[in-house]
């Protein structure tokens, strides 16, 4: 269960406080798919960044398994971080000097996996990639690299897996395979999924659906598809 209270933020710019979320509270079960929508500037990534540890909010509190965020230590934060969260990023962030394989195992090593290399490469034929191990991100196509921070970010099964605007630079096909991708490994899994997206299409695939304008909740849905895919 993620439970979000009375959550603020606001950043300095030009030498004054800017308000990016005001007074945001959300409860998201475990299993639930989340989409969160809303216009540019309207502070859905602020709010993933937030929600997933990347970055501290000016107040109120988040909650994820019984865990308190916003009071952890950096080395306590990122600990809980590896064990339970995946993230991916619109722009896919794999590690430049690493191939394929070695982006994927990256996280299970840290986890103190003893067949990183092998469970890498198995995780990288489940998203189509085993004829790609070898390659370096540069030598990927762009849906192909999100494939990679898929099988990445799903690598140590994390209960809650955070993903902003994870089709934004993949054309439609591949960005459906990604999409496919995600709530395969859902279902699997039993991982939370929360994405940010501007596709309306692909929001009504999520069970639920959240609007941002201004920094706070506009709207809070339930979708059909959750007669369409029940909970695991
Ligand atoms: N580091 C920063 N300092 C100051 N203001 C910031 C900073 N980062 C973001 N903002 C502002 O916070 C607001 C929300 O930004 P955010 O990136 O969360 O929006 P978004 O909803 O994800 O937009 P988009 O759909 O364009 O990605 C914007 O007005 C942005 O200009
Ligand atoms: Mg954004």
């Amino acid at each position: 269960m993620i439970r979000i209270t009375q959550l603020s933020m606001s950043l300095a710019a030009g030498g004054r406080a800017v308000p990016i979320l005001d007074n945001i509270s959300l409860e998201i079960p475990d299993k639930q798919t989340v989409a969160i929508i809303g216009p540019s500037g309207s502070g859905k990534s602020t709010l993933l960044g937030l929600i997933a540890g990347l970055d501290r909010p000016t107040a109120g509190s988040i909650e994820l398994d019984g865990a308190e965020l916003t009071t952890m230590s950096e080395n306590a934060l990122a600990k809980f971080r590896r064990a339970k969260i995946g993230y991916i990023f619109q722009s896919f962030h794999l590690i430049p000097t690493l191939t394929a394989l070695e982006n994927v195992a990256v996280p299970l090593e840290l986890s103190g996996e003893q067949n990183g290399d092998a469970r890498a490469a198995e995780l990288l034929a489940s998203v189509g990639l085993a004829g790609r191990l070898d390659h370096y991100p540069v030598q990927l196509s762009g849906g192909e690299q999100q494939r990679v921070a898929v099988a990445r970010a799903f690598a140590c099964r994390p209960p809650f897996l955070f993903a902003d605007e994870p089709t934004g630079n993949l054309d439609s096909a591949a960005g459906v395979q990604v999409i496919d991708l995600l709530l395969g490994m859902h279902r699997d899994v039993g991982t939370t999924l929360i994405l940010v997206t501007h596709d309306h299409d692909l929001a009504g695939r999520m069970q639920r659906v959240v609007t941002l304008r201004d920094g706070r909740i506009e709207s809070d849905r339930l979708t059909d598809s959750l007669l369409a895919a029940p909970l695991p």
